[in-house]
């Protein structure tokens, strides 16, 4: 029997796979599609204080191996959510991880606050990272001293163990994820989408009324396992790797390169199935080859 679990902290996750924050709405949309219990955990989409009805339409448009997404956070607010969404998750045999996100300080802390009065969470993502609206997200991950007093006053205002997640639009991540380990997080999940553009050359107009976007999928996996494998060598938390894994193979250069755990984002507008069929991929591996513990093979890459 391998033995696919993952502690962060105190939480234990069945294996190292979770979905990705914004590509799994908040669970419920794919329960006719999968069995959602076999998943190491599920991550919302970014819960936010009040409702946002995120940017106007076109929001997504596909780029050679991958898509860029300027949605906005488009989300119900933290109210709604706790009301008529996380019923439904709690209800669930995985674990549950809320995404936060906010345009002031003030804000993130508000929404942690009220996310203390429930039952059902397992873990905060804070998203320090969304490229996509004018106030917040982005600007808080780009500076050492941002990233670091946001996590500090969270971690200062949560019950829950926190995840920092760091944006790849910044000149070295190695030293964004010092600082967020520094101000307490539990973990730092990387990387958020890079910043990208398509214009119509017939109209001339950009693809998103954004006109910029996040670049996600295959194209971005590169970049995000080299930011992986340095802020691991860097940091004591555990890392938690994204950036266009699609399949078992991608799954385990994370790992290798020193990911804990690995999130999937895009592959599931593909393949609704592709996480599960990442975590069957990786009981084979390591049944093939002999390996009893999955931990094993992190930060593994013969350098
Ligand atoms: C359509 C879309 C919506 C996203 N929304 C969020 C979000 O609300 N919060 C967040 O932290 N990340 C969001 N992301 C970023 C993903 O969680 C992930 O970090 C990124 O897409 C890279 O992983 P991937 O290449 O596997 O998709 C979104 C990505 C996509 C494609």
């Amino acid at each position: 029997m391998t033995d696919l679990s993952v502690k962060i902290g105190k939480i234990k996750f069945e294996n190292p796979v979770l979905v990705a924050s914004g590509t799994f709405g908040y669970g419920e949309e794919y329960a006719q599609l999968i069995d959602l219990n076999k998943l190491g955990g599920i991550i919302t989409k970014s819960i936010t204080l009040n409702p946002r009805e995120g940017n106007p339409p076109p929001r997504t448009c596909e780029t050679p191996s991958g898509m860029l997404n300027a949605i906005g956070l488009a989300n119900v607010g933290v109210d709604s959510f706790i009301k008529e969404k996380l019923s439904f998750l709690r209800s669930l045999d995985t674990k549950i991880i809320v995404n936060v996100a906010g345009s002031t300080l003030e804000e993130y802390v508000k929404v942690v606050k009220r996310l203390n009065r429930v039952k059902g969470i397992h873990m905060l993502e804070i998203n320090i990272s969304c490229p996509n609206v004018k106030m917040g997200g982005l600007q808080f991950g780009a500076s050492e001293e941002s990233a670091h007093e946001i996590i500090k006053t969270i971690t200062e205002n949560t019950n829950y163990p926190v995840m920092a997640k760091l944006t790849p639009n910044v000149t070295d991540i190695t030293r964004i994820a010092l600082a967020v380990e520094e101000a307490g997080c539990q973990a730092i999940s990387l990387i958020n989408t890079l910043v990208g553009m398509a214009i119509n050359s017939d109209t001339r107009k950009p693809f998103l009324s954004n006109i910029t976007g996040g670049l996600s999928g295959p194209a971005i996996k590169p970049v995000a396992l080299a930011m992986v494998w340095r802020v691991a060598q860097e940091v004591k938390v555990p890392v938690i790797g994204i950036g266009g894994i699609m399949d078992t193979k991608d799954a385990l250069e994370f790992l290798l390169a020193g990911a804990s755990m690995i999130q999937v984002g895009t592959a599931n507008f593909v393949d609704s199935r592709a996480s599960i069929k990442i975590i069957e991929g990786l009981k084979e591996y390591c049944e093939n080859n002999g390996i009893k513990r999955i931990r094993e093979l992190v930060g593994r890459v013969e350098t």
